[in-house]
């Protein structure tokens, strides 16, 4: 006989907007039904989760995975089988591929890529350059488009948009919120000098400095107050710009990083070299202490990995040749958790920042928390089980992590993704059935301004 549901998440501490509760959950077409004491018999699956917490669906809204182009590091398979080993149900995926992600033929492209291949939900930013934004406005309205990314200073990739002409253009066509890498190209062309010809890794942040997040943040938040529109600056990695943009809530998100929540300057050089290089950079721990005053006041709306795997042999050129990023997908659950156990943050705000913050920022439609109407989406951890970060474990295609060997006190048990269970007990379970994550209806063009 059919039965009512698909899937019955039983026993667990179930994390819902009341709070923390011993519930059951049922999943049915792939929506939460019901919430409460159920009966498992209704269900086709039964999920016991006895012992553990389920949290609402983790979201890293700030991978890179490569493909097109650049698979030899990660592809859309590798990157999200990374996500759902550590934890993640969704993750949105940057436009800096090869090509770039600039135009309506490069997005369906990735969906296309992603279909059949993506075990977790995904969505993906078309990038902003010069010469795309008067279309802009219409390329963030895709479908399994999650915004526009503009990169302020050079990275890894071509995209980059810096002169003040070319952001307010971009600003004036795009109505939904625009994330930023925000990093003073003027500025770090001039300061390139101090590390062009034997420079040391550990310069990174020198050459990177304060100043050029400082100064770019500023400019942005000025442009995009003019414009009236709202921004979301991505991984802020200094003291400095945390009461800018306290300042600025009212038109300004604002992400970290767990790296830049972990590892401290000069340390992290030291030990690891250019596998801490990445940009902006890992700063002293000042920063740090100042990043985690923020995530405790509230400032802080959102964690993101910024997943940017490089290989060992690129990792290895002479710096400043060495490639700028490091990989996370995986590692950004469990290293909140650890961080949650040493008592730097609460549950709740780990929740916040990894499910609900995600949510507000991008207006994702029917994610973000465990309630009826919402999808199935569950991350189910031990929140005491005691592990290590090893290499074994690691499925991102450049085969490292800054954090291998690191011990951690908490860890994500299953990743469960509109009733489906990805991940148990560190085992993919079914293939991968990611699908593109939906939004609200987003403002029509032209409005807003
Ligand atoms: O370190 C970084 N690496 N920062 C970025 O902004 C881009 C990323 C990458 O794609 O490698």
């Amino acid at each position: 006989m059919a039965k009512d549901w698909d899937l019955i998440v039983t026993g667990g501490d179930v994390f819902t907007p009341s709070g923390l509760v011993s519930a059951d959950v049922a999943v049915a077409e792939g929506r939460i039904v019901d919430i409460g004491a159920l009966d498992r018999a209704r269900a086709d699956e039964v999920f016991d989760a006895k012992g553990l917490t389920v949290l609402p669906g983790v979201i890293d809204t700030q991978v890179h995975f490569r493909e097109p182009g650049l698979e030899h590091k990660e592809d859309l398979e590798s990157g999200t089988r990374a996500a759902v080993m550590g934890g993640v149900t969704a993750v949105f995926e940057m436009p800096n591929t090869s090509p770039a992600t600039i135009d309506e033929a490069a997005i369906n492209d990735k969906l296309t890529r992603a279909e059949g291949r993506a075990w977790c939900d995904h969505a993906f930013f078309a990038g902003a350059a010069a010469e795309n934004a008067e279309r802009l406005g219409e390329l963030e309205r895709l479908p399994g488009v999650c915004g526009v990314k503009i990169f302020m200073g050079s990275s890894t990739g071509s995209l980059l948009v810096h002169e003040d002409e070319d952001l307010r253009r971009i600003l004036k066509h795009v109505n939904r919120r625009v994330a930023v890498h925000s990093e003073d190209e003027v500025r770090l062309r001039e300061r390139f000098e101090l590390i062009r010809e034997g420079g040391k890794v550990s310069q990174h942040p020198e050459w990177r400095d304060v100043e050029t997040a400082v100064r770019s943040t500023k400019r942005l938040l000025k442009l995009a107050r003019e414009a009236g529109k709202r921004i979301h600056v991505l991984h802020v990695t200094t003291a400095e710009e945390v009461p800018i943009l306290a300042a600025a809530k009212d038109i300004a998100t604002m992400e970290v990083t767990p790296q830049h929540l972990t590892l401290a300057a000069p340390y992290c050089y030291e030990e690891i070299g250019s596998f801490a290089q990445m940009n902006p950079p890992i700063r002293e721990a000042r920063h740090r202490e100042a990043l985690w005053e923020a995530v405790r006041l509230g400032i802080v709306d959102v964690v993101g990995s910024d997943h940017a795997p490089h290989t060992r042999e690129e990792k290895a050129a002479p710096y400043p040749r060495s490639p700028s990023g490091m990989p996370g997908v995986q590692t950004l659950l469990p290293l909140l958790l650890d961080h949650m156990n040493a008592g730097k943050l609460t549950l709740e705000r780990l929740v916040d920042l990894t499910s609900a913050g995600a949510q507000r920022i991008y207006n994702i439609a029917g994610k973000g928390r465990i309630a009826v109407g919402y999808d199935g989406d569950f991350t189910v951890v031990d929140l005491k089980a005691k592990t290590h970060i090893e290499q074994a474990w690691l499925q991102s295609k450049c085969g490292w992590s800054p954090f291998e060997g690191k011990p951690i006190t908490g860890w994500p048990m299953a990743t469960i993704i509109r009733g489906h269970v990805a991940m148990r007990d560190g085992e993919l379970r079914g293939g991968p059935t990611g699908r593109p994550v939906r939004f609200m209806e987003t403002l029509p063009h032209g409005g807003g301004e």
